[in-house]
Order: C-alpha cells, then structure tokens, then sequence
C-alpha cells in the first residue's frame, strides 16, 4: 500500500470531518437498479473503513428519484439511529415522515441558489423552496433530529450562468435562520475554481456566518476539486463531503458528473498529516467492489492508482 509522504501545514486544520455521500449522491444517478443487499453491504463496507457520517438514502418522491425508491426498505436494514452518523435526504413532510419512522437522527433538506435548479429538482421556485422546507425544519428539530441544509449551485448554473456571491449568502442565511445546524455549500456542476471558493467563504464571513458552520461538497467535473478543498482548508473548513470512487452527480442537473472521490480526499489529507480516520485500503477496496457491480471502473484517480496494485 502506497501512502503520501506526510508534510504537515501548521495552517491547516488539525482534523476533518468527512461526510461520505456516495450510497445517496452516487446512487441516485445510477441507471442500473442496485440490489438493496448491494447497497447495505456497501454503507457496511464504508463504516468499516472508518467513515463516521456516511449519509445513506433520499426519501424523495420515488416517481423523481426511482433509483431510490428503496429508502425505507435499506433503513431497516441499517442502524440510523446508532453511533455512526447516517443522514438522509428529505424534502417535504412527507419525506421527514418517512425518515423519522425509519428511525434517522439526522436529516438534510437541500435547496437551490438558483430559480432554474429550484424548478428543476423540486419543481418549486426560490420562494416556494423555503416554504416547503420550514415546517420540515421545525418540525426535525422540536424532535430532537439535527439538520443539515444543502445549498445547490453556489459556483454557477446550467441554465443561468454565473451566480453571484450575494444570491449563495443570502440563500445560505435563510436557511441557517431556519434552524438548520449546517450549511453545506454546493458546486453541483464542478465549475467552481480555487479563488472563487475563497471569495465565497470570505463573502460568508463578512455577513457574519461562521466557517464552522459550514461544509463544502465539490462536483469534479472539471477536474478543480481537489484544489477548491485546499483554497476551503485554507480558509478554515473542517467539513468535506465526498463520494467514495466518485460516484455521483444529480440527474436534475445537466453537466453534474461525479463528486469529489473520498479516496482522492484522504490521500490530499493525509499527505497534510490532517487525520480523517479512514483507512484508505479499506476504502479503495470498497470502491473497487462497487465498481465491479456497477460494471465500469470508478473516476477516482486514487482508486485507479491503488485497486489491482497490491493495495
Ligand atoms: P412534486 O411532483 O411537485 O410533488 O415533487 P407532489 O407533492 O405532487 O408529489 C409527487 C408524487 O410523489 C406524489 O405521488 C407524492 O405522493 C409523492 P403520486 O400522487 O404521483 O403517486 N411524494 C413522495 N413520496 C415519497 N416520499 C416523499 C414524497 N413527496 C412526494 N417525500 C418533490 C416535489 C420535492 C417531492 C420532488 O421534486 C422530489 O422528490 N425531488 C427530489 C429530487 C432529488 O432527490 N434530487 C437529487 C438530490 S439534490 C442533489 O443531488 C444536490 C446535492 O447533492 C448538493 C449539490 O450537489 O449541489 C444535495
Ligand atoms: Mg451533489
């Protein structure tokens, strides 16, 4: 097993958190139908090599997100409420329903920055969004469940182009107000480049939201997401989504390709000496058994470099 050299930067956070999103945002775009075993052993496989929040399903419409149609049947099958943290997607009471019968402790709901992505994922206009998703928070949090939000095209839009610093602000502060206890802030197209994330984190700070609060959730498409958790440590970011191999994408949005790949994540970190606590063999290993089910091999550079190599 091959590892980075270990070259600390005094600068940098100490520790990470990663929040793994590969059975959620790497599945709901699959177009084969994944086996709920497959998807169990694969949330298995991902706790055994050390992730502690490993966000799981969507309870979604199943007509919109059939990939997922098996959220409650693959709840039953984990511990949500147990000590590895395992979130689920939920956008509207019915789903928060769902979620709590199935017993989840933490729950997302995701937004959109942009309109055009409002209409396309939720079939709801900015406005409309909001409306949907507040009695869904309040209602989380009176039962004692923590709340993340999700904060879609904060780096540029399909359909709308280039999405301004004070839009992703504004939408990001309406949704902390709601209650929620994170904001996680989303390249859903990978078009975000390093200065870019640093204006963004510095327009959030400068409208008094704190760093801690958020966590950042890089597309790869074009290749910049390595670079934008460098320009995001930088800043202070201790919470990074990824998708083991990267998975992923959103079949709502045109252009969105796979996410950031935990395995390339854990290298950059633990080349940092910034703990993650995941085992990287463990993990590659994993990635490499998804791949073979999914018949293709994963995007993840890491994953390429490491599987078949004596890992
Ligand atoms: P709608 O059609 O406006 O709502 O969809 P509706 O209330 O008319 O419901 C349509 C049907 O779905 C009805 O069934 C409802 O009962 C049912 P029918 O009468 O047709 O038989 N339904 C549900 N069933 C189960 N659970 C539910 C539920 N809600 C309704 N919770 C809705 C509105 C929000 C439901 C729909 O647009 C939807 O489900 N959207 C989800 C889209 C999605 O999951 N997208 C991917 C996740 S977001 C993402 O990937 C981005 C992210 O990674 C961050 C980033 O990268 O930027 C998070
Ligand atoms: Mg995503």
């Amino acid at each position: 097993m091959t590892l980075p050299m270990v070259v600390p930067d005094p600068s940098l956070p100490r520790e990470v958190t990663i929040y793994e999103v590969g059975p959620r945002d790497g599945l709901q775009n699959e177009s084969a139908v994944i086996a709920v075993d497959v998807k169990a052993e694969f949330v298995e496989r991902l706790v055994a090599a050390g992730l502690r929040t490993v966000e799981v399903t969507s309870f979604v419409s199943p007509t919109w997100v059939p990939q997922l149609a098996d959220a409650a049947e693959l709840a039953a099958r984990l511990d949500l409420g147990g000590p590895v943290d395992m979130p689920v997607l939920v956008p509207n009471d019915r789903g928060l329903d769902r979620a709590l019968a199935s017993g989840a402790r933490h729950v997302a709901v995701f937004a959109s920055a942009t309109e055009s992505f409002a209409r396309a994922n939720l079939n709801r206009g900015l406005e409309e969004q909001y409306e949907m998703f507040e009695p869904v928070v309040t209602r989380a949090v009176a039962a004692g469940v923590r709340v993340r939000a999700y904060l879609s095209m904060c780096f540029g839009d399909p359909w709308e182009g280039e999405v301004s610093l004070e839009q992703v602000v504004a939408a990001g502060r309406r949704l902390l107000d709601m209650g929620t206890a994170q904001l996680s802030v989303g390249d859903t197209i990978g078009a975000g480049t390093a200065g870019h994330v640093t204006a963004l984190l510095d327009a959030f700070a400068a409208a008094d939201i704190p760093t801690s609060r958020l966590a950042m959730h890089f597309h790869d498409t074009y290749g910049q997401a390595l670079a934008n958790v460098v320009a995001a440590l930088r800043q202070g970011v201790t919470t990074f989504d990824a998708s083991a191999g990267g998975l992923g994408g959103c079949p709502f949005a045109k252009s969105a390709t796979g996410n950031l790949a935990t395995e390339d994540l854990v290298w950059l970190l633990h080349g940092l000496g910034i703990d993650s606590g995941v085992d990287l063999e463990a993990l590659v290993e994993t990635s490499a058994w998804m791949a073979a089910r999914l018949g293709r091999p994963s995007p993840s550079r890491v994953v390429h470099a490491l599987a078949g190599s004596g890992v």
